[in-house]
């Protein structure tokens, strides 16, 4: 793509309303309000992951998540190759058990191979959650299974929650370690109306991300039996991610975590409002047909390059910025988006976002 023309989006970007996550913010606003909640706090830095202020909010998500113990961990891709490294050492099966969309498949390089020696077997559908069918059809044993809550690859699907159980009955029978890929727990909390330490008890050991739905500076947390987590911290130094000091990243969540995960409910149910009005637009389709957590994937008909032109001439006349990046779908000419459904979109009244997409969509589009 032509400089010119990045520029020109990243400039529109910056100036223009957003539907996704929260509103635009100059990128030090973060930075300022942790600053005067550290000294507001008499917050304590961490050396290396040890320190009394950071021991205390990991013991506070691990109580809130009703597991054992937590550790501070600077990403996700981290935290879970090391508990599927830890399930596999402790049962001696090199396999673990994941969907065919798991992050550790497809957005990492499969670190879980290259760096721990690990195989993977796929069980479940692209288009579908994980259940107790998928797993049965799958003989072959394996240490651990990666269970992602909700499903973000394919719109952030939940399985109904008596299918979860049944799920994890059966991998609890077969001896296989469950892990909750929970970057996006929160929201699945949201989606089944459950108690976060319902849902995390059924697990063994679980990942949280903080800057996602949290929206705090990047950081994860990974969760298990005290013994787990000693042995996780082990694997941390290791990796090389135990940090002289992670103070910005931990305090960021700390200071967020609590009112965020409040505000969860309140995104779900926008989420399902902003997917009733854009299914009424021509051209757009939802998936799934009913959002059941605050994220969902839009179907939009046309090609890339003109989709994009259309968003940038909607966002000059609409004050709108509707999508970032587009995927192609399996249907020839229909592109998609993930939208994820936050502070924003509560902003953007319903007729003007219909009017928005439907902008896209009108003849005089580039
Ligand atoms: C479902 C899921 N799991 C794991 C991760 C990894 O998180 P991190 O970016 O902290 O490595 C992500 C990040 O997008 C994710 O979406």
């Amino acid at each position: 793509m032509n400089t010119e023309l990045t520029e020109r989006r990243r400039e529109l970007f910056a100036a223009t309303r957003r539907l996704q996550d929260a509103p635009a913010e100059p990128d030090h606003a973060e930075l300022e309000r942790v600053a005067a909640w550290c000294a507001d706090q008499g917050l304590r830095r961490d050396v290396y992951g040890d320190g009394p202020d950071l021991e205390a909010f990991e013991q506070r998500v691990a109580d809130l998540l009703g597991m054992q113990s937590a550790r501070f961990m600077s990403s996700g891709t981290m935290a879970q190759q090391i508990a599927t490294r830890i399930w596999s050492d402790r049962s001696g099966v090199t396999r673990i058990g994941m969907h065919p969309t798991c992050h550790m498949e497809l957005h990492e390089h499969r670190g879980y191979r290259h760096l721990h020696g690990l195989d993977a077997v796929f069980v479940g559908r692209f288009d579908a959650p994980m259940t107790a069918a998928d797993l049965e059809q799958v003989a072959e044993s394996m240490s651990s299974l990666v269970i992602e809550l909700p499903t973000r690859e394919n719109g952030g699907r939940l399985a109904p929650w008596a299918e979860l159980v049944e799920l994890c009955s059966l991998a609890r029978e077969r001896g296989i370690a469950l892990h909750l890929d929970g970057a996006r727990l929160w929201e699945a909390a949201a989606g089944y109306e459950r108690a976060l330490d319902e849902i995390a008890g059924l697990f063994d050991s679980v990942y949280v991300s903080f800057y996602k739905g949290i929206g705090a500076l990047p950081g994860s947390m990974l969760l298990g039996p005290t013994d787990f987590v000693a042995e996780a911290t082990v694997w941390q130094r290791r990796h090389g991610g135990n940090l002289f000091h992670s103070t910005p990243n931990w305090a960021s969540a700390a200071m967020r975590l609590d009112a965020q995960v409040e505000r969860m409910p309140e995104y779900r149910r926008r989420a399902t409002e902003v997917a009733a009005v854009l299914r009424e637009i021509q051209g757009v389709q939802i998936v799934p047909d009913q959002p059941q957590v605050n994220m969902f994937h839009v179907l939009l008909a046309g090609k890339d390059d003109a989709l994009k032109l259309a968003r940038d001439r909607v966002a000059e006349e609409h004050d709108l910025w509707l999508f970032g990046g587009l995927q192609p779908t399996d249907v020839p000419g229909v592109q998609r988006f993930e939208l994820t459904v936050g502070e924003a979109a509560l902003l953007v009244p319903d007729g003007e976002i219909a009017a928005a997409f439907a902008a896209l969509f009108s003849p005089d589009r580039a």
